[in-house]
């Protein structure tokens, strides 16, 4: 029996210790927030994706009365962008949530629905996308959404060979 263990590399900075690109980007995740259209579980996220053009595209989740129509904002976020501009690779990625009037403490992690898409967004681009979570105590910075889903099932997998990464 071998046992291995697979690392997830975390950065943890103080609101003070972002660059301006990034305070900015949280910014808007965090105003995104508001658009939420969340009736059923009041809990608001918003989402806000920085192309390698420099274009943002925010967004927010959507909620639905049959509950697994609704969509969450990172997966929102991620569909507008590569609708809207498929020969864009995604740099950062910015999430944040709101709920019982402020914003959440630490930061909300992503579903694992979200991550895959995450993952392969990166994948589809062949480079790496920071992920930022914010929270008002500290905000979280993945390096790419590789870490973030280790082991994960990728395109390659459906050739059933070897992985290519
Ligand atoms: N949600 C997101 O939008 N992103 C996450 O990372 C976690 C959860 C949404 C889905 C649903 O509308 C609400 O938050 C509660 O789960």
């Amino acid at each position: 029996m071998n046992e291995f263990t697979i690392d997830t590399p975390i950065r943890s900075y103080s609101w003070d210790e972002l660059s301006e690109s990034d305070k900015h980007l949280v910014e808007v995740a965090k105003r995104n927030t508001q658009n939420s259209y969340s009736p059923y579980s009041h809990f608001c996220v918003g989402a806000a994706a920085l192309l390698s053009d420099g274009t943002i595209v925010s967004g927010c989740n959507q909620e639905n009365a049959a509950y697994p129509s609704g969509l969450c904002a990172e997966r929102t976020v991620l569909f507008a962008a590569g609708a809207q501009h498929p020969d864009q690779p995604v740099e950062v990625l910015a999430i944040a949530a709101y709920t019982d009037g402020h914003y959440t403490e630490d930061p909300v992690s992503p579903c694992g629905a979200c991550r895959q898409v995450m993952l392969e967004t990166e994948n589809r681009y062949k480079h790496p996308m920071r992920v930022l979570l914010f929270g008002a105590n500290h905000v979280y910075e993945f390096r790419s959404a590789e870490s973030l889903l280790p082991f994960s099932f990728i395109s390659d997998d459906l050739k059933g060979g070897v992985r290519a990464r």
